[in-house]
């Protein structure tokens, strides 16, 4: 069964790989020989996403780049760059002129998924996928977001002073897309390594380093695949509560393949693993720096809700996503040519002072609406409540249980060009007076 499948999935998917390879190496390569002629009104940027410092704090260089005209190109990795508010919300919402097929990170990618298709693709897909988010699905996930979180943030109580990105900003997300998934707890183990092998794809580009890391993406893909397969032909993975159970009795010819259920499982990997990951580290940091704002939230604990909006703001998880442009597209007097990569900044267009006053300041009870951190327009993140009841749950047991959150140590961040948070940060944790134990761990 397992062979037969893998044979089948690279037969299906194994040309499709190397297409995209192919197109990305001769579209590099030509790139190097001819550089494209800077339009005008369009001003030049050295900003680069790849580079480790600015992809770790990038936000002097948005800065810069808010305070110059509204388009920016980088010569050098081809890309034109948009940063305010006004521009990247317009351009997530014309997604009529600037395509997401070719991927949403910097190496062209088609990968038969929601994030990665155009109308009319992407409409079929997002009213399949849609039956599996809805406030029914959500409610039924809350009892688990709430122990998970409950457990994480005592565990790392006790553990304190820990890493509080292994010990608990990996495995919330992880925790609950498994049992979004009905992955049993003996298959935990391997289902994890294959995601985080899997979820590479989304960083390989066209260097020795990033094609290197194509080999256990792949593998990773294959395994996936075949343990979906398998379990899907037993007929598990399909109970009342599991999100593939009920896109199952939601489909209107009530059939949907196993492949088509794998990639909708995929696709809750890399939506919704890191990028949680990203929210849930990077709020203890804004904790430990910010000590009078946990103290606001002790006494107004009715704004946990807005905090969590202003930490998707303040420190977006997600900084920016690709667009290829399918026509000209102008933005004010400037016109981005037809063809052109185009990266959208919602971590900029976050911290832009036309939207936000102070924008730099963490203020829990900003509750900025309108903020661009899950995109805008048909392709929203579907994943957002979800993403929030786990923040707002892990804020709640932060604010019931700890009294300060301290940083030891320097923090080191992820240096994915497109997703941004820790990836180590040692914390110590003081709990409240008079919860759980009252010693300093
Ligand atoms: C804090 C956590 C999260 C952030 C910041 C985030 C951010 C985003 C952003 C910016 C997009 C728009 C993509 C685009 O316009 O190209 C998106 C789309 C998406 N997200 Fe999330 N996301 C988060 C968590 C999740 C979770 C937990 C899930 C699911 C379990 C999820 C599932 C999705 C899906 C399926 C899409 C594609 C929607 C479409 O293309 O129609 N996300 N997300």
């Amino acid at each position: 069964m397992t062979i037969t499948s893998d044979v089948r999935f690279a037969r299906k998917y194994g040309p499709l790989t190397a297409r995209t390879l192919a197109s990305n190496v001769v579209r590099e390569a030509k790139h190097r020989n001819r550089p494209r002629p800077v339009p005008p009104n369009i001003e030049l940027t050295d900003f680069d996403p790849f580079d480790h410092a600015t992809a770790a704090d990038p936000y002097p260089r948005y800065r810069e780049l808010l305070e110059g005209g509204p388009v920016h190109y980088n010569p050098h990795r081809s890309i034109f760059i948009l940063t305010r508010y006004a521009d990247v919300r317009a351009a997530a919402r014309a997604d009529h002129a600037l395509s997401s097929a070719d991927g949403v990170t910097y190496g062209r990618m088609k990968l038969p998924i929601l994030i990665t298709t155009d109308a009319p693709r992407h409409t079929r897909m997002r009213k399949q996928t849609m039956p599996g988010f809805t406030r029914g699905a959500l409610e039924s996930w809350r009892p688990m977001v709430d122990q998970l979180a409950a457990r994480l943030v005592a565990g790392l109580l006790a553990q304190s002073p820990a890493d509080v990105v292994s010990t608990l900003a990996v495995p919330m997300p992880m925790g609950m897309i498994a049992h979004i998934l009905g992955i049993g707890d003996d298959d935990q183990a391997a289902f994890r390594q294959w995601s985080n092998d899997m979820v590479r794809v989304a960083d390989i580009n066209i260097s020795k380093s990033g094609l290197r890391e194509m080999v256990p993406a792949l593998t990773g893909f294959r395994h996936m695949h075949a343990f979906f397969t398998e379990k899907l032909s037993k007929g598990e993975l399909l109970g009342e509560d599991t999100i593939l159970g009920r896109l199952t009795r939601h489909t209107e010819d009530g059939r949907l393949s196993y492949d088509e259920m794998f990639f909708i499982a995929v696709l809750l990997l890399l939506a919704g693993n890191e990028t949680t990951t990203n929210l849930l580290s990077t709020l203890f940091l804004t904790l430990a720096e910010n000590p009078d704002q946990l103290e606001l939230l002790r006494r107004q604990p009715e704004l946990i809700g807005s905090a969590i909006e202003e930490q998707l703001r303040f420190s977006s998880p997600v900084q920016s996503f690709y667009r290829t442009a399918l026509v000209d597209y102008q933005v004010g007097s400037a016109t981005i040519p037809k063809g052109a990569r185009v990266l959208l900044a919602w971590g900029a267009a976050n911290r832009d002072p036309r939207q936000f006053d102070d924008p730099d300041v963490f203020r829990a009870e900003r509750n900025p609406t309108g903020h661009v951190a899950f995109g805008s327009g048909v392709h929203l993140c579907l994943g957002a409540q979800l993403a929030r009841m786990e923040g707002s749950a892990v804020l709640r047991e932060i604010v019931d249980n700890v009294e300060r959150v301290e940083v030891v140590g320097e923090p080191t961040w992820t240096t994915n060009p497109n997703l941004r948070g820790l990836t180590r940060m040692n914390v110590a944790l003081t709990p409240l007076q008079g919860r759980g134990t009252n010693h300093h761990y």
